[in-house]
């Protein structure tokens, strides 16, 4: 065998970071998910008829048999000369086996568009829901106005405006109003006994004018577009009430599973930046549409969307091409906060509805991070707190009401289940808990929706490690205790040793669930960049202010954040050594911030005045990084007196 042959075909299902290793090449794509308790739609159950089973290709086509009778008859040519195919249809060509064995792992990639899995993932769609004081932009007001007479013969417009000053002494009058809205204005006053509602904008623009009462419906839509999923909140803005809430995965995810790959295709394809930002934009208005009917809301009357996400999502849902960000000095067209018309964009709420997009805090400091800053409220905060959001970026924020300072780091996506064996995002099926007897090394496991495991996401993984740890499995430098390995929990794959947390029999999979070496440094990888990330801000508020600072309680925001043991996150050195109960998850920290500019204009102003307060730290950059960073690698670190509390540690040997 040649020397650089790799002895299994890996095959990564994305957006659900599913890898499969295979280990027959008889079963069609179909069969394959079926084994793998991913569902997907298959309306005539895989017998090439329906064409609901839709998925492509993104890596290996050629190394798949040639399109069938029924997907030429169901599909068009050009989606599949770009990969498209039935999943119950395409299997691998047995003749390529031998060259697939060849390329390094993973040899294939197979993209499950939204409209074919059927699995609901779980989505972090929840938030803080502080309490806050309501302030929106948007004003609607009834009004019956005077009609003309020969004695007072004053203007429709010019009535309208007096009969509004007399009660409402904030506005500021005369109001400006949309051309189309003038024209219709004397049609509504004298079909409707003068009677009208008006929407007004900011205290100064006329957005909308009904016939009659309708000031009860006067909505605005949230939205926080993540690197993988998108989340909307439908809110009243005359109560504060969230009618409904609609989460979709990215569909960019196609364009690659990170920011970076998303930058390059765009810099590579003249036609890529139109192609994505319309994805995104077609995905908001599918969640429109969604919470709409949900809650029984016409689109009409959704006057502002408030928007976060981070940097490149940001640039891409403006249309704004995201490459400058990718490279250094990582620059973005535009920092600050941005009021557009929605319709310019191509979201389908009222015509004239604003669209409001949150300030980005530097290169690849989003939106979002904002977003994290004002929900979180921690520039009021006395006490040095560190905010950090766990998505697939990771974003640190530092600071109090005095200093702020934030940073991003490369993190996210192996604790999102991407690059590991059995790792998976959040879904029916994954692993999310684990406990594991030291004496007898069994193992305890909960999983989402009670179904039979059939892979590890992140809260699992995180678990599953600080039990290996405690169990003396596994050492401080994350390698197996030598000692154990001819226990019946240990199995040896591809010359790789792995510990199994699951048994065949236990699983969904025709195999056991593992946890190998390599899975240990992806969550190596993961805390150190935290960590590391965590001292390089400290040390930066220290030599900037000549003073110790010592951080005294941690928010955990994002989807991972929310579901992670917060204890086992610590115990594993991901987060500062304090008290459990300073440690709070905030769950989507980044769309409560969206949601509370929409509902109070004061967080607007808060944005852009933080703008000149945060100080941004180009992490990776700083000559201490690679040092901090590889301290952090051991678990918790490798310097325990940063870990007094974890008094565990002294008996789970270094190496
Ligand atoms: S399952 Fe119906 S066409 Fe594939």
């Amino acid at each position: 065998m040649n020397k650089h042959q790799y002895h299994s075909i890996i095959i990564d299902f994305e957006p659900i970071s599913r890898r499969l290793s295979l280990k027959s090449v008889d079963d069609t794509l179909y069969e394959m998910l079926m084994k793998l308790d991913i569902k997907i739609r298959a309306e005539c159950g895989g017998v090439g008829s329906c064409g609901k089973c839709r998925i492509l290709i993104q890596e290996g086509t050629h190394f798949f048999n040639k399109p069938t009778p029924a997907e030429k008859l169901l599909l068009e040519k050009n989606q599949l000369n770009q990969g498209w195919r039935l999943a119950c249809q395409a299997k691998i060509d047995k003749n390529q086996r031998e060259k697939i064995l060849q390329k390094s792992s993973p040899q294939l990639k197979i993209f499950l568009p939204e409209a074919t899995l059927v699995e609901d993932f779980k989505i972090l769609t929840s938030g803080a829901g502080k309490d806050i004081p309501l302030n929106p932009l948007v004003k609607k007001i009834f009004l019956e106005v005077e009609s003309p007479t020969l004695e007072k013969p004053l203007a429709d417009f010019e009535r309208v405006m007096e009969g509004i000053s007399l009660t409402n002494q904030q506005l500021r009058i005369p109001l400006e109003i949309e051309y189309d809205l003038l024209k219709q204005l004397p049609d509504l006053l004298r079909k409707n006994e003068s009677k009208i509602t008006l929407t007004i904008w900011d205290d100064h623009q006329i957005i909308d004018i009904e016939p009659n009462i309708h000031e009860e419906e006067n909505f605005g839509i949230a939205f926080d577009i993540g690197t993988t999923t998108i989340v909307g909140y439908l809110i009243n803005l005359n109560n504060k009430k969230i009618y409904a809430v609609h989460s979709k995965l990215n569909p960019q995810t196609a364009f690659g599973e990170d920011l970076i790959t998303r930058i390059t295709y765009i810099k590579n394809h003249p036609e890529g930046l139109e192609k994505l930002r319309t994805l995104v934009i077609e995905a908001l208005n599918g969640i429109v549409q969604n919470v709409c009917q949900n809650a029984n809301v016409h689109p009409s009357h959704i006057y502002e969307a408030v928007v976060v996400g981070n940097s490149a999502m940001h640039h891409i849902f403006l249309g704004m091409t995201p490459v400058n960000i990718g490279l250094s000095p990582y620059t973005p067209i535009i920092q600050k906060g941005l009021n557009l018309k929605a319709k310019d964009v191509g979201l389908n709420i009222a015509r004239h509805a604003n669209l409001y997009i949150l300030p980005l805090v530097a290169g690849f400091v989003g939106a979002d991070t904002m977003g994290v800053i004002l929900s979180s409220e921690i520039y009021n905060e006395s006490k040095l707190s560190l905010a950090i959001d766990i998505g697939t970026n990771g974003e640190i924020i530092l600071g109090n009401k005095d200093h702020l300072v934030t940073g991003s780091c490369a993190a996210g996506s192996a604790l999102e289940g991407a690059h590991m064996k059995y790792g998976m995002r959040a879904a029916a099926g994954s692993i999310d808990s684990v406990k594991i007897d030291p004496n007898t090394l069994h193992t305890t496991l909960t999983t989402i929706k009670h179904k039979k495991p059939i892979g590890i996401c992140g809260s699992g993984l995180i678990d599953a490690v600080a039990e290996m740890l405690r169990a003396n499995i596994l050492f401080r430098n994350g390698n197996f205790n030598k000692e154990l390995l001819n226990h019946n929990r240990f199995l040896i794959h591809d010359n790789e040793k792995e510990f199994i947390v699951a048994f065949r029999e236990e699983t969904s999979l025709d195999e056991p669930i593992t946890i190998s070496l390599s899975d240990i440094r992806q969550v190596q990888m993961a805390k150190a960049a935290f960590y590391s990330g965590t001292r390089i801000l400290l040390d930066n508020l220290q030599t900037t202010y000549h003073k110790q600072f010592k951080i005294e309680q941690v928010f955990l925001a994002g989807a991972f954040g929310n579901y992670i043991d917060k204890e086992n996150a610590r115990f594993i050195g991901m987060i500062p050594d304090i008290s459990s109960d300073k440690i709070f998850q905030i769950g989507n920290a980044a769309g409560v911030g969206a949601q509370f500019c929409l509902l109070n204009n004061t967080y607007r102003q808060k944005a852009s005045e933080l703008l000149k307060d945060i100080h941004y730290v180009e992490i990776a950059v700083k000559q201490k990084f690679q040092r901090e960073y590889a301290e952090a690698m051991y678990f918790p670190h490798m310097n325990l007196n940063l870990f007094p509390n974890l008094t565990r540690y002294q008996t789970i040997p270094t190496r």
